[in-house]
């Protein structure tokens, strides 16, 4: 998933409210709501909205007119927590002039920092962890009557199946839903098992259900989101997802089918897939579906059979190679990312040697690179040192991301002469007589403005890139 975006999650759903709900005209309380971290992070911030909406709040852009102010925090890196610490002093600055103003943490840094940042630093009056987002209302209220408000508590099967998220607007077009929620993986370097519990998935029938209204109020694409995908498993007959081998279930490759039957016309994309369990079937069911986008985004974290023990991934560099090779073998045109960290424990030359190597054979189209950062609680914080440098991860790193960018520009010049199916997502952020949109296989294109709109699918000819973005002109709408 792509991580520390940071954006404030107000956009246009103040007008859909107009519309939808006609308490929306008679709520009096606003709620300012921030969201730092992975694309589960926003999506929960859309549970959030609709929780608030349905208890009489309306949402605003400016912090300054805000009765409660939420930020919804990232654990991942420590740079990620830094930011938020960051942004809560401004708050708190804010609120000595505007004492009523309820400030709260959700999501990662919510169960480790609940005390510190309650009562040691006073930063915030509220705390909800990941799965306590339908308590908010309650806490909110206990605040009200001078208290400071927790709920950190993690579930075995909350999945939010029931709310309808209130869209904040990628431009209405594409869309998060989430499928399942939490991890079990226990990858060594990882906090979020920590901080978002058991691994639960949930009813396949409300996520097909989400999409279809999601196509009837004009969205093209949806992204179904979970820590693992491939473990997406639900059992049938028990209406749960108790993972016992006998008894009927829905698994991801079914899963995907059922998603992309609900139109040709909405796009299914998925984040994040496991190299361990990605199943040949997921990669037919792509094949066999024109809407299910070609484009796989499988971390590899490091390209070293060593390194991946070390980090619990549960694959080797041979096995990670075999996977690549079986997403190529059937679906031909397919894209592909990755994450990778550099300088993780005990790491050698040599080692990082090895996840040079293997960028350079599998060549990805895109690449999400990090510095390792040891986290609280983590197997790679109780078993092991933190003992590369700060200067060699960090020249680890940016070598890493040269050879990145000229992978990334070599994909796109490959693109160069070719004809594709654009999705239309709106203006381009940089020019007015430009619009923007993506490829099945995830990359932006930017073309000139034309007699479609956003949502629209159209045929654009590529006629030249950089790393980052193919440029074109559209030949059919
Ligand atoms: N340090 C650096 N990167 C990390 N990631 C997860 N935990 C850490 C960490 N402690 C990266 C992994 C993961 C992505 C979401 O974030 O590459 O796939
Ligand atoms: Fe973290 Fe590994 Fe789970 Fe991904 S699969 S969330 S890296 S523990």
């Amino acid at each position: 998933m792509s991580l520390e975006e940071n954006e404030i999650l107000e956009g246009r759903q103040g007008e859909v409210l107009a519309r939808e709900d006609s308490s929306f005209a008679r709520a009096s309380k606003k709620l300012y709501i921030e969201s730092y971290g992975c694309q589960m992070n926003f999506s929960d911030s859309e549970v959030v909205a609709s929780i608030m909406t349905k208890n009489g709040f309306s949402t605003t852009r400016d912090v300054d007119e805000a009765d409660v102010v939420l930020i919804n925090t990232c654990s991942i890196r420590d740079n990620a927590e830094k930011r938020v610490r960051k942004r809560l002093t401004e708050f708190k600055k804010k609120k000595e002039k505007n004492p009523e103003m309820v400030v709260g943490i959700l999501g990662c840094m919510a169960e480790r920092l609940k005390k510190s940042l309650l009562e040691q630093e006073k930063l915030v009056d509220l705390v909800a962890g990941p799965d306590a987002y339908r308590d908010l209302p309650n806490l909110i209220e206990e605040v009200g009557t001078g208290q400071r408000a927790v709920n950190v508590l993690l579930s075995r099967d909350e999945t939010y199946a029931d709310i309808s998220p209130v869209r904040l607007d990628k431009g209405g077009v594409s869309a998060f839903v989430t499928i399942m929620r939490g991890c079990d993986n226990m990858c060594s370097f990882c906090v979020v098992p920590f901080t978002r519990g058991r691994e639960r998935s949930r009813d396949p029938e409300t996520i097909v259900q989400e999409c279809i209204d999601l196509l009837s109020s004009g969205y093209r694409e949806v992204t179904l989101l979970g820590q693992n995908v491939d473990s997406y498993r639900w059992n049938v007959s028990n209406k749960g997802e108790i993972k016992d081998k006998e008894l009927p279930t829905v698994n991801f490759a079914q899963l995907l089918e059922k998603v992309a039957k609900v139109s040709p016309d909405l796009r299914v994309r998925f984040s994040t897939s496991h190299p361990k369990d990605m199943t040949d079937d997921v990669l037919h069911a792509m094949a066999a579906y024109e809407n299910i986008c070609n484009y796989i985004h499988l971390p590899v974290q490091s390209g070293n059979t060593e390194v991946l023990k070390r980090m619990n991934r549960g694959y080797s560099r041979e096995w990670y190679l075999n996977r690549i090779e079986a997403i190529h073998q059937i679906i031909p045109d397919c894209a592909i990312s990755t994450d990778i960290i550099s300088g993780f424990c005990g790491e050698s030359d040599h080692e990082h040697d090895d996840t040079v190597t293997l960028m350079r054979l599998v060549a990805y189209d895109f690449a999400y690179m990090f510095k390792y950062s040891e986290r609280p609680k983590t197997l790679a914080e109780r078993k092991f040192k933190d003992d590369v440098p700060e200067e060699v991860k960090s020249k680890r790193l940016t070598e890493i991301i040269e050879n990145q960018l000229t992978y990334s520009l070599a994909s796109n010049k490959k693109r160069i002469g070719k004809v594709e199916k654009v999705l239309v997502e709106g203006v381009s952020k940089r020019s007015e007589e430009h619009m923007s949109g993506r490829t099945g296989r995830n990359s932006m294109v930017v073309f000139p403005v034309g007699d479609f709109q956003k949502g629209d699918y159209i045929q654009v000819k590529i006629l030249n890139c950089t790393s980052a973005t193919l440029l074109g002109e559209v030949i059919e709408n």
